[in-house]
């Protein structure tokens, strides 16, 4: 047989990757580029395949999450007596009982004691895990679980967040990996807003929002051989088996996460929770297998959610729409047991050209449930900052925001002064204008109307930051001409699965047909999550690598099975620094009835520049996806916090509003040519650049509609309605 098998797929490229590749050649029409569906849709849409919670297991016990009520306080007792009687109780966990846990077992920004679960009667806030119910079957588990009582020693709480309170300081750490650079301070911000012809100084509030994965969160953990086993929901298996190695002290060796299929993330799954946590203690100390599934209550009181921001944006700029001075203070809410950074300043750093850049984040330790990262964080909310003040901008200036934009485009990173591998916004931006049809728009405000309704178009542009973190794969090459390749990666349901199948057959010069794809357990080495928009690239990379590896060592008996690694720390540290972004522009059209306050997006278009295209029809959803999660974050998503207790009042998909099919128009979502230099495939990251962007567009078409600033997020009816009668 041929070593060297050179038959690619015959469906054509669909992408145009040749033009204006700096020095990179382009590559082969392969298997990349062709649209094709998900592997496992059929087993998915047909209910063959398990998650987490649907795995049988025999001899199985299920635990029950106990949470606080309070939002700050001691627990005085818990009282198991009456848990303890009841029928299939097999016992109860606490701070009292529960094993020891690594105290210095840190997160993504170091030291994290909200890890430390059920280690102390210390409660820093509502919803905090106080107590894990154990029994045979889940019924008896929450039954027992209502029996528990718990009464606390309170203390008062602080969960009253603002740019203005007392405890607003500069954001203390950076994470362990290189996602966020410093504070800008390029030019002097003062000195250009003091010279300018108009200038923009607006707050933009955006609130809590939780992830809302359709699969809650769902942890089956058991001993085996002396070695934790763990069937778990997660976006990348390696990390949280590290970190349940770290925090149980266990050799890393010991511990064996899967998660083969994952019913959404979108941030939530990066990090261990007390789903995890728990499960292993009560494996450890009932020595069964135990499953702990969090109800969507528990997920809202448990799991990380994006913090409220609350941002100060300064942009002064010339009569003829130069921008002399971006100056970006944004803070957001962060917990006092766990460092945080919800960077949203990115855009701010590079999507502009402008004199004077400063930014300024700001965090506000509150006694709240930890943040974390949740679709797009930072530049989802600070989008909504930087691209309302720039239609703020373009409305003094009495200019069209479209040429606001262009006229601003820098040559080179304006605060890293680094060049851009690839930057091709301009494109977004000019391409989502003529298939918009923004030409002609006229610029003032409430000029359209359609009866009742007023009629308003807005536009915003975006970045996501690109790159990749290193991973390892394998690939075997099996006698009967197949290939087996395994990668530590996580398919939450973005199609990763089908994407890295045909990335793999790409590199291997094969059909997809002849890939077999080993995915979604920490056995297979490190790699890095499905998170970051780095989840393809850094996996392809590792892939590729073993492809090249393989094809090189492929030359002397092939009728031997032949098995290659590649780990991609060394080549990703040659890779020179440079601005490395995906781009879109995004474009809305709503009606607003202004009797009743209802904003309903008519329209949706995002163009995007994500690099060379894997999967159209998966790139396609992802970025459509995404805006419908921006087109949520603008109108419906709020996380509500009662003031007096300092709890989370609308913790399930009744009071917390997501976009529902009814409330989403035809979204468009398509690319234009891009390819990334700095990458093996030219690939860039189409993860989450969806999620950005859309809800500026989305209040910039308000204010369009209506004259109208929203400044607070989600522009909810009752901000919107008029002429409201004297309260
Ligand atoms: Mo994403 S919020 O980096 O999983």
């Amino acid at each position: 047989m041929n070593a060297f098998p050179t038959s690619a797929s015959s469906a054509p490229a669909v992408q145009s990757v040749s033009d204006g590749l700096r020095g990179t050649r382009a590559p082969a029409p392969g298997a990349l580029g062709v649209a094709r569906p998900r592997i496992e849709g059929a087993d998915k849409v047909t209910g063959r395949v398990r998650y987490a919670a649907d795995q049988p297991m025999s001899d199985l016990a299920h635990g029950w999450v106990v949470t606080s009520t309070v939002s700050r306080g001691r627990i005085r007792d818990i009282d198991t007596s009456a848990a303890l009687a009841m029928p299939g109780v097999l016992g109860v966990i606490d701070h009292r009982t529960a094993p020891r846990l690594n105290p210095r077992a840190a997160g993504l920004y170091g030291p994290d004691d909200g890890l430390q679960l059920l280690q102390d009667e210390v409660i820093a806030h509502a919803g905090r895990p106080v107590a894990l119910v154990v029994a045979e079957t889940p019924e008896q588990a929450r039954a027992a679980a209502l029996a528990l009582s718990v009464s606390y020693d309170e203390e008062p709480h602080d969960t009253d967040f603002s740019l203005d309170h007392p405890a607003a300081r500069p954001v203390a750490v950076r994470p362990t990996l290189p996602l966020f650079d410093e504070d800008a301070n390029v030019g002097d911000a003062d000195a250009e807003l003091a010279a300018s012809a108009v200038v923009v100084d607006e707050r933009y509030r955006t609130p809590e929002m939780h992830a809302g994965a359709m699969e809650p969160h769902s942890t089956t953990a058991w001993w085996e051989d002396g070695r934790l086993q763990v069937i778990d929901c997660n976006q990348g298996p390696f990390l949280i088996a590290q970190m349940l190695a770290t925090l149980f002290s266990l050799d890393p060796k010991q511990v064996r996460v899967r998660a083969e299929h994952v019913g959404g993330g979108f941030g939530s799954k990066t990090l261990i929770g007390p789903h995890q946590i728990l499960a292993v203690m009560a494996t450890t100390l009932f020595q069964r297998p135990v499953r702990v599934t969090l109800t969507r209550s528990q997920v809202f009181q448990t799991i990380a959610m994006r913090p409220a921001t609350d941002q100060r944006m300064r942009i002064g700029a010339d009569a003829d729409g130069r921008l002399r001075a971006i100056d970006h203070t944004p803070a957001f809410e962060l917990s006092k047991l766990t460092e945080y950074i919800e960077y949203c300043t990115e855009l701010t750093k590079t999507l502009y050209a402008a004199t004077a850049i400063r930014t300024r984040l700001t965090a506000v330790p509150l006694d709240i449930l930890p943040p974390f990262s949740v679709r797009g964080p930072g530049a989802a909310p600070g989008s909504f900052a930087l691209e309302s003040a720039m239609d703020e901008v373009a409305e003094r200036l009495g200019m069209d925001p479209l040429e606001l934009r262009l006229h601003n485009e820098p040559a080179v990173g304006p605060v890293s002064g680094l060049p851009f591998s690839r930057r091709n916004l301009v494109a977004c931006l000019r391409e989502g204008a003529r298939r918009f049809g923004w030409a002609g728009r006229d610029h003032r405000p409430r000029t359209r109307r359609e009866g009742h309704l007023l009629v308003g178009t807005g536009l915003a542009a975006t970045s996501f930051m690109a790159g990749a973190f290193p991973s390892s794969a394998s690939i075997t090459a099996e006698t009967d001409g197949t290939y087996t390749v395994a990668i530590g990666a996580s398919d939450i349901g973005t199609g990763a699965r089908t994407a890295l199948t045909a990335v793999a057959a790409d590199a291997l010069r094969v059909d997809p047909g002849r890939i077999r794809l080993v995915i979604a357990d920490s056995d297979l080495g490190p790699a890095w999550v499905a998170g970051g928009s780095r989840g393809t690239t850094s996996w392809s990379w590792a892939i590729t690598e073993a492809a090249h590896k393989l094809l090189a060592a492929r030359s002397d008996d092939p009728t031997l099975p032949l098995t290659v690694s590649a780990e991609t720390r060394e080549s990703l540290g040659k890779v020179s620094r440079m601005e490395r972004h995906s781009y879109s522009a995004v474009f809305a059209e709503v009606t607003v009835d202004p009797a009743t306050g209802e904003v309903r997006v008519r329209r949706l278009l995002g163009m995007f520049a994500v690099g060379r295209v894997v999967n159209p029809l998966l790139a396609r959803s992802q970025a459509v996806g995404g805006m419908v999660t921006g087109l949520s974050m603008a109108l419906h998503e709020e996380g509500v916090r009662d003031p007096v207790t300092g709890r989370n009042v609308n913790g399930d998909f009744a009071g917390y509003h997501i976009a529902a099919h009814a409330d989403v128009p035809d979204v468009e979502a398509d690319f234009v040519p891009d390819y990334e230099p700095g990458d093996p495939s030219g690939i860039k990251g189409v993860g989450e650049i969806g999620a950005v962007g859309t809800s500026a567009a989305i209040a910039n078409a308000v204010w369009h509609a209506t004259g109208r600033r929203h400044r607070t997020l989600p522009i909810r009816p009752d901000r919107v309605l008029e002429e409201r009668p004297e309260r």
